[in-house]
């Protein structure tokens, strides 16, 4: 299906090897099925619910995923702090301190000739310290112009305030600013007044029946007990979360964004 909208689709937080299995087998049919020209997808959960591992990262490749972004979590696998520049299809956040290794953004070469950059950048708001993800914001912007038709952030933050400033911050000068890090959809995904998409969070891809991915038990124990537990990741049914985004390939504008949510049942 071929249309005049540039249609991609976003999904949050994939946590556990579950959920990538699960993205394997139907990520595919989806493409067809939803007539899609690129697919995104945060993966800082995957390796047993934190971080990403160089196996993992070459599953991904082999997936059918066209970018992969992550978060606070992307430097939880020792492997892949040292390998990451290994895998130019991945980035995180661009707000770490100078010297971190990866890239914080990427342009991707998309179908129909369309050049989309994607950005990943991290909140400071009840997060560990890092650089002021707005100013970084402007300076990535600077750097993009005129090289890319389409650039897309994921602002993988924690406070939803500052995610929706970040959305309005960049209203009108990105084509959507797409929130992950909770593991939980928000419902207030919109074209801003500027015409940039926007959502809080997408909310993640991982067991349904979970804390934010988790064993339900065990965090419950956690927060009952109050002693520190394993959060090993919780098994299928994996619950998809993400956002369809169309953008119109004349104006480069924003046609609509829409939640996507899917429930599949591995055997
Ligand atoms: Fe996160
Ligand atoms: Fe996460």
């Amino acid at each position: 299906m071929q249309s005049n909208a540039f249609r991609l689709l976003f999904l949050g937080d994939m946590v556990g090897k579950d959920s990538l299995e699960a993205f394997r087998k139907y990520a595919i049919g989806w493409r067809e099925e939803l007539g899609l020209d690129m697919v995104i997808v945060n993966g800082e959960n995957l390796a047993n619910g934190s971080g990403i591992t160089v196996k993992i990262a070459n599953e991904l490749w082999r997936s059918g995923v066209d970018v992969v972004t992550t978060g606070d979590h992307v430097w939880k696998q020792r492997d892949f702090i040292r390998r990451i520049d290994e895998f130019p299809f991945i980035i995180r956040p661009a707000n770490y301190p100078p010297g971190a290794p990866g890239k914080g953004y990427i342009i991707w070469a998309a179908t129909r000739g369309v050049r989309v950059a994607v950005l990943n950048l991290l909140g400071r708001v009840f997060m560990q310290p890092v650089d002021c993800p707005f100013r970084k914001a402007d300076e990535v912007l600077s750097e993009l112009e005129g090289k890319t038709d389409i650039v897309l952030v994921d602002f993988h933050a924690e406070a939803t305030s500052e995610k929706i400033a970040m959305g309005y911050y960049l209203d009108g000068r990105v084509a959507a600013v797409l929130g992950t890090h909770t593991h939980v959809p928000t419902a207030d995904a919109k074209l801003l007044p500027k015409g940039t998409a926007y959502i809080t969070d997408v909310g993640m891809v991982g067991p349904q029946y979970s804390v934010l991915g988790r064993v339900v038990d065990n965090v419950v124990r956690k927060y009952v007990a109050g002693i520190p537990q394993r959060f090993p990741v919780a098994e299928p049914p994996i619950e998809f979360n993400g956002v369809v985004v169309d953008i119109d390939l004349e104006s480069k504008r924003v046609c609509s964004i829409e939640q996507w949510k899917k429930l599949i049942y591995l055997d």
